[in-house]
């Protein structure tokens, strides 16, 4: 991949411009203007006051779009139509979580937090459900029965991970699914593909994980997830003493956000603004501050 090389120094750049303006500016930002400088909620002093607030934020917003669809979604009478529909929603059925499997959004930390948990024989949390506790680990929603679905879908704690489209988008082309020749030929394969047969890394995150079905407890925002996660340990009751994975997702942040600038002008302006008509869902369901693709939303499609 001719890119490869180019984006890997372009990275090692970002990265070195971000410690330099730390080290000599002191700024946490870097040396980005202020418009751009991270919000309240990313300092490290999040207080459970803010997370909270922020998650009542994030959840009104969420609200508010379910509420201009036209038609909200319903679970499928089908199996098979459910197990399309939900082929991206897991459960831990020992734990009482449900959440959102959709890659590079920050979730592949939590699992792994999961996945530890449930390796704990005597851990388990108090709650009183309306049917028989299950002992199976983690697996997906559709694999239970219209009745338990619907039990979890109301009993479970529900936890989304979210990431700006154009992010994952990046991140899906660096990790290099297809073999495009260069990022733009990469985004129109994702706009010749459409919604519908769209592959897992680029589907809305709206059609993967049906926030206006699922009524998410939590809605997790990728570059914020380190302060959040603690919190929200907190407030499920999971065990204190646990120890959270790394995330890095905070620093990636910053370099993705250069990076989106390069790759974006990589495209042409039918690009942009198809992408922008491809993720007008997420972008109108979740709040990506920053997003290069919001901008060009309200502009008429050509
Ligand atoms: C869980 O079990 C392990 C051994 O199986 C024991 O050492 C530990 O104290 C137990 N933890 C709790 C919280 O009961
Ligand atoms: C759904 O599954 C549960 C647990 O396996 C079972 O007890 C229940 O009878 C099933 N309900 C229906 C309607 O099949
Ligand atoms: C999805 O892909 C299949 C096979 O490649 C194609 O026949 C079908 O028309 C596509 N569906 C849509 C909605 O584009």
């Amino acid at each position: 991949m001719r890119f490869l090389p180019r984006l890997l120094l372009a990275a090692a750049l970002a990265t070195a411009v971000l410690l330099v303006c730390r080290l000599l500016l002191g700024r946490r930002g870097g040396c980005f203007p202020d418009d751009l400088a991270p919000r309240a909620e990313e300092f490290p002093s999040l207080t459970l006051d803010t997370f909270l607030h922020v998650q009542q934020l994030r959840k009104k917003r969420l609200r508010a779009f379910c509420s201009r669809l036209a038609k909200a979604p319903t679970l499928p009478e089908s199996s098979e139509e459910r197990a399309r529909m939900l082929s991206s929603v897991r459960v831990s059925t020992k734990l009482d979580f449900l959440y959102c499997q959709v890659p590079a959004t920050g979730m592949e930390g939590w699992q792994w937090l999961l996945e530890k948990l449930e390796e704990k024989e005597n851990m388990t949390v108090l709650m009183p459900l309306p049917y028989p506790r299950q002992h199976a680990l983690q697996t997906q929603l559709s694999k239970f029965n219209q009745t338990m679905i619907e039990a979890m879908m109301g009993s479970y704690t529900k936890i989304l991970f979210v990431r700006d489209p154009f992010q994952r988008l990046i991140s899906a082309y660096m990790q290099g699914m297809g073999s495009s020749p260069s990022f733009s030929s990469f985004v129109q394969d994702v706009l010749d593909r459409g919604q519908y047969n769209a592959s897992l890394e680029s589907k809305p995150l709206v059609s993967l994980c049906w926030p206006c079905l699922i009524q998410y407890d939590y809605v997790m925002m990728f570059g914020f997830l380190r302060q959040e996660l603690s919190h929200l340990l907190h407030r499920t009751g999971l065990p204190k003493d646990i120890h959270l994975p790394e995330f890095t997702d905070t620093q990636v942040r910053w370099t993705y956000m250069w990076l989106s600038e390069q790759l974006f002008s990589e495209l042409s302006l039918k690009q942009k603004k198809q992408l922008s008509h491809f993720y007008r869902w997420d972008l109108s369901a979740f709040q990506f501050s920053n997003s290069l693709l919001s901008d060009l939303l309200s502009t008429p499609e050509t």
